[in-house]
């Protein structure tokens, strides 16, 4: 049965011009050591007064200690921007987030501490040989939940900061879940209506420790930050794993056919992400928790590929539908080479995929929904988990080849319908976040918002776009005064943070 409208992948055309330039999509990578605090007043379009909340984002702020460039954008220290929006008014504030790591690299105005994605002490490989202390740079991404702000990155505890203020209030243990060094991932999902909570929404999460056989252990926490379900699971091989999709009975992961050799990490020759190396002609594992935690953990099979991101997933009859961004191998960024010379024609696009994974047979089919270059999905909230209609997904101006994220696409799984708004050639677009419109109905009603780089003013604008309709100009763009690095995920929540006005 056709459940779906797939777009069929083009041949690339190797002969249509780039519709970015490297040197414009090079200086999006420029430090951001400024904060500022100030009221956006550069406004094109209006600013829906119904529009009331704050809009966080989180990203690398600095590319470079005191001028020594980091290897990767994923080492950097993460910096945290605030939108604050109300009455048709926003307001924007920045900070670093005050991590030990960067306190202590600021003070001596040296790079101290390896990064996970390459960048290295100086001193060469004797000076980072069997070092394997970890800066916390809590970069990845930001949510408020529980009556707190947290900054997470998917290898430490959170770091908790004042969401009027941005000010760092230090690293957070969620009223004594985790323990000193515990993980707490990156990719919290929000079940809206749990069942086994009386439909209340619970915050879904996860944290791994990869080893020859890895541990997961999911972490459900209720709408005021209490625990209500943990529960850990060992599963065969190195796990590497950012993201996990839910639907109301099980937390689903992806595990890529990844191998790690610690040695070349432990010696200081590459750093750990250096380490990892995708295995080839083995299979990806799709994981099946049981977000009761009783019941077995199931494994099914499926071709190699390799995947950061799901969009979402819902469950139907005996099968569980999962629509992920699956890329063909894993990139490294090897020693001495700089991300920022990376040849896009060169490495695989990501691509939106959907998995059927029949629970009766153990089988796993899977389809290509959309082959345009496409990252950093987002849906209606109250969807997620559940079937759905409308995905948003930043992606590559042209629909085939590898590129920069210039556009944001709307799927219409429904239909097929696609529609894209693009900021090429000068505008590099960040994930965009689904906001709904106070008192809409259909899925689609609601604002897509995102921070795009602006090449030819050297400056990021929030670009508000209607949902319902990327073909119509954006509802409003707000010019910021300054730039703001690529950055990686962030949320909407629909308190306002902003000055008392
Ligand atoms: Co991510």
């Amino acid at each position: 049965m056709q459940d779906i409208q797939i777009s069929k992948p083009l041949p690339a055309d190797p002969f249509a011009p780039k519709p970015y330039s490297r040197n414009d999509w090079q200086k999006g990578y420029q430090s951001q050591p400024n904060e500022y605090s100030y009221w956006i007043d550069d406004i094109e379009g209006q600013i829906p007064p119904q529009l009331h909340g704050t809009f966080f984002r989180n990203g690398p702020g600095l590319l470079d200690i005191n001028g020594e460039r980091l290897h990767h954008p994923f080492d950097g220290d993460g910096m945290i921007c605030s939108f604050a929006f109300s009455a048709g008014r926003a307001h924007f504030r920045n900070r670093l987030v005050r991590t030990e790591g960067f306190l202590e690299e600021q003070k001596a105005g040296k790079i101290l501490y390896r990064g996970v994605f390459g960048t290295q002490k100086t001193g060469g490989w004797l000076a980072n040989a069997f070092d394997l202390k970890i800066k916390n740079i809590a970069n990845t991404n930001i949510i408020y939940w529980g009556g707190k702000l947290l900054a997470l990155w998917e290898a430490a505890e959170p770091y908790r900061l004042d969401p009027h203020t941005l000010e760092t209030l230090g690293q957070d243990h969620l009223n004594g879940v985790l323990q000193n060094g515990d993980a707490f991932a990156a990719h919290p999902r929000i079940d809206p209506s749990c069942q086994m909570d009386a439909g209340a929404p619970c915050l879904v999460n996860f944290s791994v420790k990869p080893g020859p056989s890895s541990t997961i252990t999911i972490y459900e926490l209720s709408a005021a930050g209490k625990l209500v379900r943990r529960h850990a699971h060992s599963i065969p091989g190195f796990a590497f794993l950012h993201d996990m999709a839910i639907t109301p009975n099980y937390c689903i992961f992806l595990q890529n056919p990844v191998s790690f050799n610690p040695l070349p990490y432990l010696l200081g020759w590459r750093s750990a992400g250096q380490c990892i190396k995708l295995v080839p002609n083995q299979p990806s594992k799709l994981i099946l928790i049981p977000r009761t935690g009783t019941g077995a953990v199931q494994i099914l099979e499926t071709e190699p590929c390799f995947v950061f991101h799901h969009a979402n997933a819902f469950e139907r009859g005996d099968e569980i539908v999962l629509d992920s961004v699956c890329y063909d191998s894993f990139t490294a960024i090897e020693p001495n080479t700089d991300f920022r010379d990376i040849d896009f024609e060169a490495i695989p696009a990501g691509q939106l995929w959907r998995f059927r994974l029949n629970l009766k047979d153990k089988t796993v089919s899977r389809e290509v929904v959309e082959s345009r270059c496409c990252e950093f999905p987002t849906l209606h909230p109250q969807n997620v988990g559940r079937a759905y209609r409308y995905l948003y997904i930043g992606a590559a101006h042209q629909p085939t080849g590898n590129a920069p994220l210039q556009a944001v696409l709307k799927l219409d799984l429904q239909t097929g319908d696609r529609q894209l708004w693009s900021a090429a050639p000068r505008g590099f677009a960040g994930e965009p976040v689904f906001v709904p419109r106070p008192g809409g109905v259909t899925e689609d009603d609601g604002w897509l918002l995102l921070l795009m780089y602006d090449a030819a003013h050297h400056r990021s604008d929030v670009v508000i776009l209607d949902a319902r309709d990327l073909n119509k100009e954006p509802v409003a763009r707000l010019h910021l005064k300054h730039h703001v690095p690529y950055g990686l995920h962030g949320s909407f929540t629909p308190e306002y943070f902003g000055p008392q006005v």
